[in-house]
């Protein structure tokens, strides 16, 4: 009898898709995809994909940039309720107000923010690529840094460019306390810190290498040592396995971030059969979206 995983393989060539994976997903997922990664190596692979269909794997805005990327494509996001946690109803009113007292100000947003936001935007950012976004904008430019509190001053700190953050933060990072990565140090001596940035600033200063989710896995991979405390969603630590076998990962607290652990085989293969749910980002948003989206793209 033919198993889920066997049907997700034939619907997949019966529909000519790709299914795209965040980092984040639970490890059967992230065995199904065809591309597993951060949320920059994800929108870089949904604008170049030739599959008639994407199943995104992930948060829904991730899954709205696909669709932006490749509005020709179907964009399926088989969990249609993962949504992200700094995600909030009012955000692009709260943007918008902001503007028309600032008209000087020049919008910066995360992956993390819904298509209207990314349409006010001047360019969009990734953790991966916040820095460089954030260099490639004239130095005495003052810029609305939405939504993430803490990965806008990690980039502060790193460019000195003249950020002005938004209040708010993603808690699944937000919530790691310098005691816990005091006590995984202790409990480690000999294993260095990989974390993400959008961890607070004084949970930060204890870590060896900040950066994203495939940031992570890079320097773990290319690392002579052996031993890591990964500071950022334990999805990261399925891609950890897999390209470092012989090496150990100890969590440095409890980081899970719940919408991205709503995606089933079950539901995959839902979308597949029915090709619902879609995500569809409605033009004009889209066609402005896309500038800050592509203009992000372009920043080598
Ligand atoms: P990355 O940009 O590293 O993929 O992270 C996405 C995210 O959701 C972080 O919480
Ligand atoms: Fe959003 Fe945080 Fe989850 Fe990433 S980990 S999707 S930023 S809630």
């Amino acid at each position: 009898m033919e198993d889920l995983y066997d049907a997700i393989a034939r619907l997949k060539k019966e529909r000519n898709a790709v299914i795209l994976a965040h980092v984040y997903q639970p490890e059967e997922i992230q065995e199904i995809a065809d591309f597993c990664g951060d949320s920059f190596g994800l929108s870089q692979e949904a604008a170049r994909t030739d599959a008639d269909v994407i199943v995104f794997c992930g948060v829904r805005f991730m899954a709205e940039t696909a669709n932006i990327l490749s509005p020709d494509k179907i964009t399926l996001l088989p969990a249609p309720d993962a949504t992200c946690r700094m995600f909030d109803d009012t955000l692009e009113a709260r943007v918008k107000a902001v503007l028309a007292q600032h008209p000087e100000y020049k919008v910066v947003s995360y992956v993390n923010t819904p298509a209207s936001v990314k349409a006010l935007s001047e360019i969009c950012c990734t953790s991966s690529n916040a820095v460089k976004v954030v260099e490639s904008l004239p130095k005495d430019q003052e810029l609305l840094f939405v939504p993430d509190q803490d990965l806008a001053s990690f980039t502060a700190e790193q460019t000195h460019a003249r950020i002005i953050p938004w209040q708010s933060a993603c808690p699944t990072h937000f919530n790691l306390t310098v005691e816990e990565v005091e006590a995984a140090k202790k409990a480690h001596p000999g294993a260095l810190v990989l974390m993400h940035p959008e961890c607070r600033p004084q949970v930060r200063a204890l870590a060896d290498y900040v950066g994203s989710t495939t940031g992570i896995v890079k320097y773990a991979e290319q690392s002579d040592r052996e031993e890591f405390i990964i500071a950022t969603e334990c999805g990261v630590l399925t891609q950890l396995a897999w390209k470092c076998p012989h090496k150990k990962f100890y969590m440095a607290g409890d980081m899970v971030c719940p919408n991205m652990k709503k995606t089933t085989l079950e539901k995959v293969k839902q979308a597949l059969e029915t090709l619902e749910p879609r995500v569809v980002v409605p033009e004009p948003i889209a066609e402005k979206a896309r500038v800050a989206l592509e203009r992000m793209l372009a920043v080598k």
